[in-house]
């Protein structure tokens, strides 16, 4: 099948390099040159355990290739839309510029009977707001959200957990056309969900709702376990074992961020204002307030335990990246806690296998260095992204090498005894302080 992807960031490169890989003729199309360029010469814009196989894989055999040209759109019979929705800046409400404007660039290339399939995550209503314009060329346009996670990108997309098809009333085609698309995966018994443009667009942000609100309830019982002397992470582990509840995104420590929970959240709550249900979904301001106050907790307990003040002291921050296998600092709890305490006046040195590119660029002010240089020395080490090389250090090893036997594990992600017995203060969130 001939496809084009209008957009080549996180989703769109992944997407169009997955799409290749199962058989299809691909072209991504960006505006961005240096973009184009890169992902035209096999470099992947991000950091994506697998990317890199499947673009060598994909443009090698050429069903890959990237231009920003959209007229290259043209002759390809199903147009993915993927580009992206930040948070409108001074607002809380999605930034829906650059889908309208990849929908209004695409049309006068379509020709009849073409499809077009947004995937992007947007505010309900945007599909039927979009499809007049689409069909009076005589295309149609059809919502098939994204579920992918950062790390796992290329997994999810080529084996998802399941397909969700929003569809104009009687496009019977379109599903047909999507089977073709996601073929590998059909036969693979993934279960489709075919519905209407309102319900495709709502299973996304529901979905990453629901997750946000699991991860706020685990720390709001966080918050609770600290003035209680409760374990959060033996709660968690209790509660886990109710198959209703289930273990994952369970996990308390300084919160969610990334490009998608976060704005997610925000945007949703902004629509449902505009639709006149504000009440229905008021409890997500109450999801993202929680999730900010980690952030502050981990701030709180590093200055609480260096005696009342982190000034001059020199604090090792171990990960930027919002979460481990990814250079994306996009809302990272991270990052906000290596940028707070330097704003205090500690002596912040931060380190992360690969964030440190992106981190630089936001925060120049900040230092950056390698684990050892951020280890040396340190009066006090804070684990904020969870990161195999940081779960698997030796406390032995690295208490030799700081000034003082201090860590604060932000991700609830070390053995908390291991530590304790090497002679460290450990400090979880939600759970009681060991040493
Ligand atoms: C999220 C969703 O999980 C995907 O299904 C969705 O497709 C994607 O957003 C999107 O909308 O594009 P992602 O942002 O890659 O994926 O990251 P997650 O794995 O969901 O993690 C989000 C944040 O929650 C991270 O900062 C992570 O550290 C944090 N988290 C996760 C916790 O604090 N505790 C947990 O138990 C789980």
């Amino acid at each position: 099948m001939r496809i084009s992807v209008i957009g080549c960031g996180y989703l769109g490169a992944v997407h169009a390099a997955s799409l290749a890989h199962l058989g299809h003729d691909v072209v991504g199309i960006d505006v961005d040159p240096e973009k184009v360029e890169n992902l035209s010469a096999g470099r992947a814009p991000i950091f994506e355990p697998g990317l890199p196989d499947l673009l060598a894989e994909g443009l090698e055999s050429t069903r890959l290739r990237f231009s920003t040209d959209i007229a290259d759109a043209a002759g390809a019979h199903v147009h993915f839309i993927a580009v992206g929705t930040p948070q409108l800046a001074g607002s809380t409400g999605a930034d829906m510029r650059f889908v309208d404007a990849a929908v209004a660039s695409l049309i006068p290339h379509l020709r009849g009977g073409d499809l077009v399939v947004g995937k992007s995550t947007v505010p309900v209503g945007t599909a039927a707001r979009l499809a007049p314009d689409i069909e009076a060329v005589g295309a149609r346009l059809a919502w098939n959200p994204e579920f992918l996670r950062e790390g796992y990108a290329v997994t999810d997309t080529i084996a998802p957990d399941r397909l969700v098809y929003g569809i104009a009333d009687g496009d019977d085609i379109a599903v047909d056309e999507l089977n073709e698309v996601y073929a590998a995966a059909i036969e693979s018994d993934t279960p489709v969900i075919v519905t209407d443009y309102a319900t495709a667009e709502l299973v996304k942000v529901a979905a990453n709702s629901f997750l946000a609100t699991k991860i706020s309830f685990i720390n709001a019982m966080a918050e609770i376990a600290e003035v209680t002397g409760a374990d959060v992470t033996k709660l968690a582990d209790a509660i886990g074992y109710d198959k209703r509840i289930g273990r994952k995104f369970l996990n308390a420590g300084v919160g969610f961020g990334g490009g998608c929970l976060p704005k997610d959240i925000r945007a949703f709550t902004a629509r449902a204002e505009e639709l006149g249900r504000s009440d229905s979904v008021a409890f997500l301001k109450e999801v993202d307030a929680i999730n900010l106050r980690r952030r502050e907790r981990v701030v709180e307990l590093v200055i609480e335990r260096l005696g009342g003040s982190a000034f001059q002291k020199k604090v090792a921050v171990l990960g930027l990246a919002f979460k481990p296998n990814s250079d994306d600092v996009r809302d990272s709890p991270a990052l906000d806690v290596a940028v707070r305490l330097h704003g205090l006046g500690a002596n912040v040195v931060a380190t992360d296998p690969e964030a440190i590119a992106n981190s630089r660029r936001l925060h120049p002010q900040l230092t950056f260095g390698t684990v050892e240089e951020a280890l040396a020395g340190a009066d006090a080490v804070v684990v904020v992204t969870e990161w195999k090389q940081y779960r698997h250090l030796d406390p032995r090893e690295v208490a030799a090498v700081v000034a003082n036997p201090l860590v604060i594990d932000a991700r609830n992600c070390l053995d908390a005894e291991a530590w304790a017995d090497a002679g460290w203060e450990y400090v979880g969130l939600g759970r009681r302080p060991l040493s």
